[in-house]
């Protein structure tokens, strides 16, 4: 099949990231010919918080903020797609430029900053969209916000009706003062309210909607342990490992690595591999883990799995490969499973994960 996005790729390279993310957001939304993976194989699928997930492979948030192709994407073959960040309010960002590629190094740094246009415009759009697939809603708090716990809540109450699950995303580097959420003090206060709503909204006869948080990577070692704790005692359902980092360690592109932002991509993964085994065995395997971080390819994608994920993710590895990046690594996942004659993926979850808990931290 003709790789369309490869074709196209040096054009989009020479254009500004930001730009070339709308055109491919347009390109989406026009149905334009992209390569859609037909890959299917049962044992790739996963019936994890009472969803049927046909494949392990999500988009990460951030490609599609504003929930404009949810159903593009899963289209194209994700397993399922996460849409946001969603802030209650809409909001510009920083200013531009604040995406930059580093392609020696297969990098993204972004500071965004929660540029989105509110969760109003994102609700109507989910509404209107027919059933298809799982889709998951990230929610955010908005950078001026006086009371960041009650953001959160907002979006939950807001997209109830629509989302298969909810992200709680205070691991973004581009809101100041969000990550300090993650200190276990202050996730006893947002956890607790959000899993209280949970209760009053399934109390009134509400369906019950998953939660999961996701976390920075540049949490300290020990910091981990009792965040970790913590989305156990408040039976969070999963943990998103993880968010982009402000480590600029190892890059080649010398001009761009120290523009502020998170970093992602190919830097990124080792990093965010170790961590998520970490969290495997701190939790003995109780909490289930979604691992997103440089999965480039099937290789890095069944790391993850081994080193402790249920499911992944991946965004700038799009931004490098278009959508031949689904199939490539869905069907190596498939030839994975072949060569060791397994059948589901639930089998080789976690059996590297203490080579990756002693691996040499960055
Ligand atoms: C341009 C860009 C925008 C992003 N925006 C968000 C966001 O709004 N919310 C979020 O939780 N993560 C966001 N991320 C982080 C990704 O979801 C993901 O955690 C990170 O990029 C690591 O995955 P990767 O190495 O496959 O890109 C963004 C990443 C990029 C590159």
């Amino acid at each position: 099949m003709v790789n369309f996005y490869k074709l196209a790729q040096p054009a989009i390279f020479k254009m500004d990231p930001e730009k070339a993310h709308e055109l491919t957001i347009k390109a989406l939304k026009t149905g334009l010919a992209f390569d859609r993976c037909k890959h299917q194989d049962k044992r790739l699928e996963q019936n994890l918080w009472g969803l049927n997930i046909t494949n392990p492979l999500g988009m990460a948030p951030g490609f599609d903020k504003n929930a404009e192709v949810a159903n593009e994407l899963i289209d194209l073959g994700f397993g399922f797609v996460e849409v946001g960040t969603l802030t209650p309010k809409p909001q510009e960002g920083n200013p531009k430029p604040r995406i930059f590629r580093l392609v020696k190094d297969q990098a993204v740094i972004n500071r965004l900053g929660f540029n989105n246009e509110g969760q109003d415009a994102a609700l109507l759009r989910l509404q209107a969209r027919k059933m298809n697939g799982v889709i998951g809603v990230n929610i955010g708090a908005n950078k001026e916000s006086n009371n960041r716990i009650e953001d959160y809540l907002k979006g939950f109450h807001t997209f109830q009706g629509v989302a298969d699950y909810f992200t709680i995303n205070i691991s973004s580097p581009n809101t100041p003062g969000l990550r300090d959420l993650q200190s276990p003090q202050a996730l006893d206060e947002l956890l607790g309210g959000l899993m209280q709503a949970r209760t009053n909204i399934i109390d009134h006869g509400g369906k019950i909607r998953p939660i999961f948080v996701k976390i920075a990577p540049d949490i300290k070692d020990n910091d981990l342990e009792p965040i970790i704790y913590k989305l156990l005692d408040h039976k969070i359902d999963a943990v998103i490992i993880s968010n982009t980092t402000l480590s600029r360690t190892g890059l080649r592109e010398q001009n761009l690595k120290n523009e502020a932002g998170g970093l992602s991509g190919r830097p990124l993964f080792r990093k965010s591999t170790r961590m998520l085994a970490r969290a495997h065995l701190i939790s003995e395997g109780a909490l289930p883990i979604i691992g997103v971080g440089g999965i480039e390819n099937a290789e890095t994608a069944w790391q993850k799995l081994e080193a402790g994920a249920n499911l992944i993710q991946l965004y700038s590895g799009m931004i490098y490969q278009g959508p031949a990046i689904i199939g490539n690594i869905l069907k190596g996942l498939s030839q994975r499973l072949d060569q060791e004659n397994l059948h589901s993926l639930a089998s080789i979850r976690g059996r590297t994960a203490d080579q990756w808990a002693n691996s040499k931290p960055e």
